[in-house]
C-alpha cells in the first residue's frame, strides 16, 4: 500500500496519522491539530476546592471571589460581576445592552432570565433599508440601532429573586473602579481600532468618554469614568428605577432627540424581563440546560448535539470526517434557526419539533458522510468586528450561574449617553433587517424575526450548564461570538463529552464554525493541517480561515474534590477560584 492511500484510509477511518511530529505536551487527543498550534499553551485556567469565578476581565474575576468570600452567593456574585465588566471591559460589559442568565441552584430547578432588548415602540420592519431595499449601516452605528436597554432590569432582577446581600453593596465595587479608575491592560487598549475611535468622533458623548484630543487612552492609562460612576450610584439607590426613570431615563431620552433615536420614556417604563425554562438536552447521558429564545443559542446547540448524537461516536478529534460531520449537523441546525427562530412573545415556535431526537435523527440520515451538502440559496462573508462577554461562577454551596451580555458589535452603536457615561447597544441589527439580506454576522434569517415594536430580536447567546449521569453540576460556560457563539460552546461540549478532553484541552482545542448561510466551513487560524483542508473541499466543502477566533469561552468544569476555571486564550480573561 502506498503511503498516500494509507494515509487516505487512515482518513477515511477518522484515525489520527501517524509519524507527524508532535509537540511533546500536546494530549494523545490533539494527534490531528497541526503542530504549531498554540492556545493550550496559552490557556489560563486554575483549580480550587471551593467556588470559581471566570470572566472575561482579571478585575471583574476579583470582584467577583470578593463577593463570594464575603459571603455573597453565585447570583450576588454575578450581579457584581455583571456591572464591574459595565466599567472594566468597555467594549461588551454594558449597562445599555442586554443578555441572558442560566442559573441551577445547588438543589433545585434550572431557571433563565431573558433580559434582552427590545424594539423601540416606534420601530418599523423596514426602518434600516434606504429607498432601494438596500439595508444601510444605521442598524449599527449610531441612535436608530439601539433597542430599548435589558441589563440593568435583569441583574436587578435576578438580585431580587436570589440575591442575599444588598444591591448597593455589589455595585460599590464597579462605582470605584468608574470612579477611581483602573489601568487599561494591553487587550482593553487594543480594542480601541481606528475604525472604532473613528465612529466615537461622531458623538459627542463618546467623544467626551473615550477621546483626549482625539486619541484614546493607551494601555496602562488609569481610565476614569466620572459619569458612569454617577449613574451606577443612581442604580445602588433605586434599583431598576434608577436607570428606568429619573435623570438617567431623561438622559438617554435626550441623547436619543438630538441624534434621531426612537427610545422614549415610555419605552424605558415598559421594558420587562422575562423568566423562562431553559432549552433541556440530553447528550451521552450528560443533561445540558441552555437559553430559550429570544436567543437561538440553546435550541441550535441542542438540535446540533441531538443530530451528532445519532453516530454512535465520533470519528477522531479534527479528523477530516469529524470537521465533516459537525459542520453538516451545524448546517442543519442553523438552517432551522435562521428560518424558524425569533421571540417566542410574538411568533410560534416548533421548539419541541425542533428539539425532538426522532427529527434530528432525520437530519442525521440526510448527512453523505463523504460529501458536502448544500445549503439552498446564496450568502456572503461573515463580517468582523464584534463582541460580547460572557462569564461563569460557581459558589462554595454549588449553586451555578451562567451570563452572556452584550452591546452587540464592540462599544454597541459607538454612541455613548452623554452625561450618563455609558454605551448604547446595537443590538436592532440582530433582527431580519430585509429578507435576504445578511447582518454583521452574515446570517440571513426570516420572517420569525422581523421587527415589531416591542420584539426581541434574535440572539445566539448560549450561557449554559451541564449536569452529568450521577445529576451532578459538571460544566458551566459560554462566550462571545455572535452565531459563533453556539458552535464554540457546542464543540467545547462535544470536545468535553465525546473526546474526554480535560477543560483545558477543551477549550484550548481548534474550532470551526458553519452557520448553513454562507455555505462555508469556517476555521481559526492554524486550526487544521492543509491535508484536512484539502480532502474537505474534495468532499465538496468551501473551507475558509478566519482572521479571528470562534468564540472566547469562560469555563468552570467540576474535578475532584473540586473546580477548574478555565479562561480563553483567545480573549483576556482570568478565573479567579478559593
Ligand atoms: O445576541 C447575539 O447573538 C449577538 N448580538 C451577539 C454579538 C456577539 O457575540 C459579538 N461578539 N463577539
Amino acid at each position: 500500500m502506498t503511503k498516500r492511500i494509507a494515509t487516505m484510509l487512515l482518513a477515511a477511518l477518522g484515525c489520527a496519522p501517524a509519524g507527524q511530529p508532535r509537540p511533546a505536551h500536546f494530549p494523545p487527543s490533539y494527534a490531528n491539530v497541526p503542530s504549531n498550534w498554540t492556545m493550550l499553551d496559552r490557556t489560563k485556567s486554575t483549580i480550587s476546592s471551593q467556588a470559581m469565578v471566570v470572566t472575561e476581565h482579571p478585575i471583574a474575576s476579583q470582584v467577583g471571589a470578593r463577593i463570594l468570600r464575603a459571603g455573597g452567593n453565585a447570583v450576588d456574585a454575578a450581579v457584581a460581576v455583571g456591572f464591574a465588566l459595565a466599567v472594566v471591559h468597555p467594549t461588551a460589559g454594558n449597562i445599555g445592552g442586554g443578555g441572558f442568565m442560566v442559573y441551577r441552584p445547588n438543589a433545585g430547578e434550572v431557571v433563565t432570565l431573558d433580559f434582552r432588548e427590545k424594539a423601540p415602540a416606534a420601530a418599523t420592519a423596514d426602518m434600516f433599508q434606504n429607498s432601494t431595499g438596500q439595508l444601510t449601516e444605521t442598524s449599527v452605528i449610531g441612535h436608530l440601532a439601539s433597542g430599548v436597554p435589558g441589563s440593568v432590569a435583569g441583574l436587578t432582577a435576578a438580585h431580587e429573586r436570589y440575591g442575599s446581600m444588598a444591591l448597593s453593596a455589589l455595585i460599590e465595587p464597579a462605582i470605584q473602579l468608574a470612579e477611581e479608575g483602573f489601568a487599561l491592560d494591553a487587550s482593553r487598549a487594543r480594542a480601541f481600532t481606528d475604525t472604532k475611535v473613528e465612529r466615537f468622533m461622531r458623538f459627542e458623548g463618546s467623544r467626551a468618554k473615550f477621546l483626549t484630543d482625539g486619541s484614546p487612552p493607551a494601555e496602562g492609562t488609569l481610565f476614569v469614568q466620572p459619569d458612569l460612576a454617577r449613574t451606577l450610584g443612581l442604580i445602588a439607590d433605586s434599583g431598576a428605577a434608577g436607570f428606568y426613570r429619573g435623570p438617567v431615563a431623561d438622559l438617554i431620552v435626550a441623547e436619543m432627540e438630538s441624534g434621531g433615536g426612537l427610545i422614549t420614556h415610555q419605552d424605558l417604563l415598559d421594558y420587562q424581563v422575562a423568566w423562562r425554562d431553559p432549552v433541556e438536552v440530553s447528550y451521552r447521558n450528560h443533561t445540558i440546560y441552555s437559553m430559550p429564545p429570544s436567543s437561538s443559542g440553546g435550541v441550535t446547540m441542542g438540535e446540533t448535539l441531538n443530530i451528532l448524537e445519532g453516530f454512535d461516536s465520533l470519528p477522531f478529534f479534527a479528523s477530516t470526517p469529524q470537521i465533516h460531520l459537525t459542520a453538516e449537523a451545524m448546517r442543519r441546525s442553523f438552517i432551522d434557526r435562521n428560518n424558524n427562530l425569533g421571540d417566542p412573545d410574538f411568533v410560534d415556535l416548533p421548539l419541541d419539533r425542533l428539539l425532538s431526537k426522532d427529527y434530528a435523527a432525520g437530519l442525521n440520515r440526510t448527512i453523505n458522510r463523504n460529501a458536502a451538502s448544500v445549503t439552498p440559496e446564496f450568502g456572503t462573508q461573515l463580517r468582523e468586528g464584534d463582541n460580547t462577554t460572557h462569564f461563569s461562577i460557581v459558589d462554595a454551596d454549588g449553586n451555578a450561574v451562567s451570563v452572556t451580555t452584550t452591546l452587540n458589535s464592540s462599544y454597541g452603536s459607538s454612541v455613548v449617553v452623554s452625561g450618563a457615561g455609558f454605551l448604547l447597544n446595537n443590538e436592532m441589527d440582530d433582527f431580519t433587517g430585509a429578507p435576504g439580506q445578511p447582518n454583521q454576522f452574515g446570517l440571513i434569517q426570516g420572517e420569525a424575526n422581523a421587527i415589531r415594536p416591542g420584539k426581541r430580536m434574535l440572539s445566539a447567546m448560549t450561557p449554559t450548564i451541564v449536569v452529568d449521569q450521577d445529576g451532578e453540576l459538571f460544566m458551566i460556560l459560554g462566550a462571545p461570538g455572535g452565531p459563533r457563539i453556539i458552535t464554540a460552546v457546542t464543540q467545547v461540549i462535544s470536545n468535553a463529552i465525546d473526546f474526554e478532553m480535560s477543560l483545558v484541552e477543551a477549550v484550548g482545542a481548534p474550532r470551526i464554525h458553519h452557520q448553513a448561510l454562507p455555505d462555508q466551513i469556517f476555521y481559526e487560524p492554524d486550526a487544521l493541517n492543509a491535508k484536512t483542508i484539502r480532502q474537505l473541499e474534495r468532499m465538496g466543502h468551501t473551507v475558509v480561515e478566519r482572521d479571528g477566533y470562534i468564540g472566547i469561552i469562560s469555563a468552570i468544569m467540576a474535578v475532584e474534590n473540586g473546580w477548574v476555571g478555565v479562561a480563553d486564550p483567545r480573549g483576556g480573561g482570568t478565573p479567579v477560584g478559593y
